[in-house]
């Protein structure tokens, strides 16, 4: 489900948290939402489900304005995993707390098989959530996010707390999701595990928006390093080693890096082969 915000403004009685933002992300695309501490990333994601309502502007998910609209309703269109688990577990069980979605929203008993295979909570299904460590409670309140089967997902920074390997049990969710078609929102600082996952990126600013639009577009910008540093965030890992390399093509994981790197040297020694067969001639 497509979702667009036109000249968003969100103010906290003063604070003003967002300022006319407008973004729109076609059905099935998985976003990035990236900027520095309090540039406006949660609010975001709170327009976005209808737990926040724009003081200004419209927010509509598929062809639906959230204004109006009770939070109950916009749940069946957009579920969210907040930035705190602990904010969100509220079941006495890790089953429960991922049958819930289920239940009451109704993503289907398949869904549910594949999130808890996808996450490893077999093991883990009758203990009490706040029972386990950190990186197992985010993991179970975005499982029972992802469990609501909604054609939007949010997940406000999914990857703090967990480790390389559930970092990996995330990214297998992604990519199950997008091909579900689900359109998936992403809060991160981790843009060097999720950018091969992603489609398109926002980036924020003090509550403006700094760039929206395609991933890749963003990287041939000449000024993409200047816009991230306006947002306070690093310049992506592998970008900055496709650039140093001169690969010609920024790359977003290790995988690129190498078959960059595989290509470059096939052209150098073709051209180096044509150079002799000169010489030679
Ligand atoms: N409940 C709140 N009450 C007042 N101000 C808030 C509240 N939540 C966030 N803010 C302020 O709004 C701005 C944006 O916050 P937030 O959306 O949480 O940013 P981010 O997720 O990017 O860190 C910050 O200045 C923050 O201090
Ligand atoms: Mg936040």
């Amino acid at each position: 489900m497509k979702v667009k915000y036109e000249n968003v403004s969100f103010n906290y009685n003063p604070t003003a948290a967002l300022s006319n933002v407008s973004c729109e992300f076609d059905s099935g695309k998985t976003v990035v939402v990236a900027g520095h501490n309090g540039s406006g990333k949660s609010t975001f994601l709170k327009l976005m489900n209808g737990i926040l309502k724009p003081t200004e502007g419209r927010v509509t998910l598929g062809e639906i304005g959230t204004e109006g609209k009770r939070t109950s309703e916009l749940a069946r269109l957009c579920a969210l995993s907040f930035q705190n688990p602990d904010d969100q577990l509220f079941a006495q069980t890790v089953k429960k707390e991922l049958r819930f979605g289920i239940d009451n929203i109704g993503g289907g008993d398949g869904l549910y098989d594949s999130i808890v295979d996808t996450f490893h909570l077999s093991e883990h299904l009758y203990s009490n959530p706040y029972a386990l460590v950190y990186a197992m409670r985010r993991l179970v309140v975005i499982g029972a996010t992802a469990t609501m089967g909604t054609p939007i997902l949010a997940l406000d920074e999914p990857t703090a707390g967990l480790s390389i390997r559930e970092k990996g049990y995330l990214g297998n969710l992604i990519s199950f999701l997008k091909a579900k078609g689900t359109t998936v929102v992403i809060v991160t600082h981790d843009l060097n595990f999720l950018l091969p996952y992603s489609d398109e990126m926002l980036l924020l600013s003090h509550g403006e928006v700094q760039f929206s639009g395609g991933r890749d577009e963003f990287f041939t910008r000449k000024d993409a390093r200047d816009v991230m540093r306006r947002s306070g965030i690093g310049y992506p890992m592998y970008a900055r080693i496709s650039s140093a390399l001169d690969l010609g093509k920024t790359a977003f994981d290790a995988e690129e890096i190498v078959e960059g790197v595989g290509k470059k040297r096939a052209g150098t020694t073709r051209r180096t082969n044509g150079q002799h067969q000169l010489e030679g001639a």
